[in-house]
């Protein structure tokens, strides 16, 4: 058998293609950023062409550069930046408009009315999730209510709606020529159209929304050993390779953790950041404001579900310094000016950028930083920006022990974020728990290859799996509990400023 298991990690701003040996090591790995499209205030897009193009060329730079040949790739797995939506021509795989990013809010006037109507909870039973813009369905809607002729492709089935990974494994299937229309449970549990209990596409929802089913993906398991299609002798990977594993992002890091067990959590910082804990094989409602979702599903074994705290900015804060502000010129540098003082100096940022997502769920919040004083420097508000992360982690721990009864006994993390000693040792101090860091800290596109490698037999199962984890770095609490109680205090008095700033 061919030695190797290839991953497309498609991002919220770059695409990879990694590629992992039996033992879960990376063997080759290529990276491009792709263009951030911000139309106007709140709005941001990506173009899915440019995507589709990148992810061509980190597949074969990843090949290249590592002398690996197509050939020795036994499976593809995808994983991506979920909830963003493309709609698509059929015939000549033309998008109909940019894809519409998770993060963008111009679907706040449609999530209104749904919520004045009927409650933001009322489509929780059904799909675990309350109305609010950052799920796909709004989206959908938007691009069929306001794109020239989309709505009569979508009914007349000439269009095609997909999430991030439905619109690569169409490509790399074939594409026009009878490319694969997937989607995996844990993408489909993101758009707010499916039934969390028998995962199909929910009609009443359908119809409320108005989006026609026939232009929807077919649901498959996230790891399926009825391959969705083979990539092709004339594409990127110029083989035929099964591709047969698909997870959103976030699950994928869960699975890469192989936080297999019910109880089990893991905290990506990435653009944004998200912690999933496994609840097992049933859905736990959340009364706390998480959401209830698919963690994964392998060939016909049952679901697994998992509770989710999702937070909009976690490294996308710290671009913002650089970007807009200026402040420093690489991410990198950001712990060296943190570092430049010992504590925040009374001030709090809170990045409520798109609203706040768990456990808030409020679309008229927006970004601030309170506490200022003329003792408040660049190293504070460094400090400040770091300390967000953790404040929001907290957040959402604080959720999760409400709804499940879980005591977090420790914490996996991974993300780019992770290389920051600063943040992880407040983590750990604001959580008092220990923060634990992988030796692979890709575990986004180490979980969707570790999908596609089950279903083909190249790992027998999640105990195999759970011998490749290993751990890197373990960061334990040292704050004083009364330091910790005045902190967050204060956090959750700077979030209540973010309201009521959008009508
Ligand atoms: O739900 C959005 C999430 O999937 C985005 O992940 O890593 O691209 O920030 P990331």
């Amino acid at each position: 058998m061919a030695e190797y298991i290839g991953s497309v990690d498609q991002g919220t701003t770059s695409t990879r293609f990694i590629i992992f040996d039996h033992k879960g090591q990376i063997a080759g790995v290529d990276q491009k950023e792709h263009e951030q499209i911000f139309p106007k205030p709140g709005w941001v897009e990506h173009d899915p062409v440019e995507i589709w193009k990148n992810t061509k060329e980190v597949i074969a730079g990843a090949l290249e550069k590592n002398n690996i040949s197509g050939a020795d790739i036994a499976a593809i797995g995808i994983t991506n930046q979920r909830e963003s939506v493309v709609v698509w021509d059929k015939k000549t795989g033309k998008p109909y408009y940019n894809a519409i990013v998770w993060q963008c809010t111009r679907t706040h006037e449609i999530c209104r009315e749904l919520i004045k109507e009927k409650g933001q909870n009322r489509f929780r039973d059904k799909t675990g999730l309350p109305v609010a813009t950052y799920f796909s369905g709004p989206k959908i809607k938007w691009i069929l209510d306001n794109v020239p002729d989309a709505r009569k492709a979508a009914e007349n089935g000439s269009a095609l709606f997909g999430t991030m990974e439905t619109w690569l494994i169409w490509w790399l299937t074939g594409g026009p020529d009878n490319g694969a229309h997937v989607t995996d449970v844990t993408n489909a549990s993101r758009t707010l159209l499916m039934d969390l209990n028998t995962l199909k596409w929910d009609k009443e929802i359908l119809s409320t929304l108005n989006i026609p089913e026939k232009a929807l993906a077919r649901i498959v398991p996230s790891g399926d050993p009825d391959a969705w299609g083979m990539t092709l002798e004339n594409g990127p990977f110029k083989a035929k390779i099964p591709v047969c594993g698909a997870l959103g992002d976030q699950q994928a890091a869960l699975v890469g953790q192989t936080c297999f067990k019910a109880g089990e959590a893991k905290n990506t910082y990435g653009t944004g950041c998200f912690l999933l804990l496994n609840t097992g094989h049933t859905p736990v409602p959340s009364r706390q404001g998480l959401i209830t979702t698919l963690a994964y599903q392998f060939g016909s074994n049952q679901p697994v579900y998992c509770l989710e705290g999702s937070i909009a900015i976690a490294g996308a804060l710290v671009q913002w310094l650089r970007d807009n502000l200026g402040l420093i010129s690489n991410a990198a540098e950001i712990e060296e000016l943190a570092k430049t003082v010992d504590d925040n100096g009374g001030a709090y940022f809170v990045p409520a950028f798109s609203g706040l997502f768990a456990p808030y769920w409020r679309a008229d919040a927006r970004g601030t930083i309170t506490g200022l004083t003329s003792y408040v420097n660049k190293g504070h508000i460094a400090r400040a920006v770091l300390e967000a992360n953790a404040f929001q982690a907290k957040d959402i721990v604080e959720a999760m022990r409400k709804d499940s009864g879980v005591e977090l006994s420790m914490l996996k993390v991974d993300g780019g974020m992770v290389v920051n000693d600063l943040l992880m040792q407040f983590q750990s101090d604001i959580l008092n728990v220990p923060v634990i860091r992988p030796q692979v800290s890709e575990t986004t596109a180490l979980g969707a290859a570790y999908a596609a490698g089950l279903s083909i037999g190249f790992w027998s199962g999640p105990d195999e799996l759970s011998k490749n984890w290993a751990v890197d770095k373990i960061w334990s609490p040292s704050m004083k509990d009364h330091k910790r109680a005045k902190l967050y205090h204060d956090w959750k008095k700077a979030v209540e400023r973010t309201f009521d700033w959008v009508e």
